[in-house]
């Protein structure tokens, strides 16, 4: 089987471009692969965050993965900083990485502009952990939403500049292919439909978190962004906001593009939201039911983790192994 990699941040919890443009997709194509799911909280603190709420949205996230449908028998889910070959690889993959790379990355760029003066040089470095992530497990696939397109990119420039230098004509790291799927891969955000749903947007009201109460969806499709205009469409480029909430319907009710445009193609917003709004939470509640269950037994997450550290610290030791040979280093005695 092919293996699949994948991450996400424990910054707060999930909302729904984390879960259609990506873990939706994990736990579809799971049954296909051996797949390998991390919360990276190494990546956490690139940005400044809290430390006092770090380890309990850690265990959030890995929750999230299992109320979300992550099944253990095709899938390992673990901690990435439980894994300290992850930091390791970054070191050595660092020295191999030229600067301007990663003075590149677009996404760099733009947290380092809203971050003005305090910006880390982990905050740089970012793209180099999360290739150490992927390159560790030999990964074949992984699974993102479009944002991590550029990230994954630079991954495959970074194994493919280490086979060259070190490899001996060997392929000492594998080159990951991204799998992003097109229908949820850019879920935009409810107060403009020009921007993508994010987590560090300042306002709630631009995103729907994955555990949000019914009342809170109800409210914020009550207020979302939307236009004057009568009968919904998609790809209407001068209706962002209509394709957005267009597309989450379709998503959601597991509904073709086409049946969804022929239902809504008459529809008023008021006719609209009240649909979009029913079909969300009836979507979300198997998910909050599954997570309020998996919370209330702390032994069960634990042992999840233990497992998962374990099967993943296996295959990074032996990847590190090889990196460090091609490298030169001597043998630890
Ligand atoms: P993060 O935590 O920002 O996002 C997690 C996943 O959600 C996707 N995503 C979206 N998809 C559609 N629409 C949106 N509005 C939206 N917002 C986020 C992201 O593309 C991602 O798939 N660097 C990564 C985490 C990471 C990683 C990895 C991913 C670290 N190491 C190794 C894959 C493999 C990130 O910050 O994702």
């Amino acid at each position: 089987k092919q293996r699949i990699l994948s991450g996400v941040q424990p910054t707060g919890n999930l909302h729904l471009g984390n879960y259609l443009g990506a873990i939706r997709n994990w736990v579809e194509g799971q049954s296909e692969y051996e797949n390998y799911f991390c919360v990276v909280d190494l990546h956490a603190i690139t940005v400044p965050h809290t430390p006092e709420t770090l380890a309990a949205d850690t265990y959030t996230i890995a929750a999230l993965y299992l109320a979300c449908g992550i099944d253990l028998e095709h899938s390992t889910i673990f901690i990435q900083s439980h894994v300290p070959a992850h930091s390791e690889l970054t070191w050595l993959l660092n020295c191999i990485t030229p600067l301007n790379w990663l003075e590149d990355m677009i996404q760099f760029k733009e947290k380092a502009v809203k971050q003005g003066e305090n910006v880390g040089a982990g905050l740089l470095d970012y793209p180099v952990l999360m290739a150490a992530d992927i390159l560790l497990y030999q990964a074949d696939r992984v699974p993102v939403g479009e944002d991590q397109k550029q990230h994954l990119e630079l991954t495959r420039d970074i194994a493919a500049r280490f086979n060259h230098f070190y490899g001996k004509g060997e392929t000492v790291l594998k080159l990951p292919d991204p799998l992003i799927r097109k229908e949820g891969a850019r879920v935009m955000s409810l107060t403009d439909g020009t921007k993508k749903m994010s987590k560090s947007d300042p306002s709630e009201q631009s995103r729907i978190s994955l555990l949000d109460p019914p009342e809170a969806i109800a409210r914020k499709i009550k207020r979302c962004k939307t236009d004057p205009v009568r009968g919904l469409e998609f790809d209407n480029l001068e209706r962002p906001e209509c394709h957005n909430l267009l597309s989450l319907y379709m998503l959601l009710s597991g509904q073709t593009k086409e049946a969804v445009a022929a239902e809504c193609q008459d529809m008023g917003w008021g006719q609209f939201k009240p649909l979009l709004t029913e079909t969300m939470i009836a979507a979300l509640k198997p998910i909050q039911d599954r997570y309020q269950e998996i919370m209330g037994d702390r032994p069960y997450l634990e042992s999840v983790l233990r497992q998962g550290r374990q099967k993943a610290e296996a295959i990074a030791a032996s990847t590190l192994a090889e990196v460090k040979k091609a490298l030169g280093y001597s043998t630890p005695l």
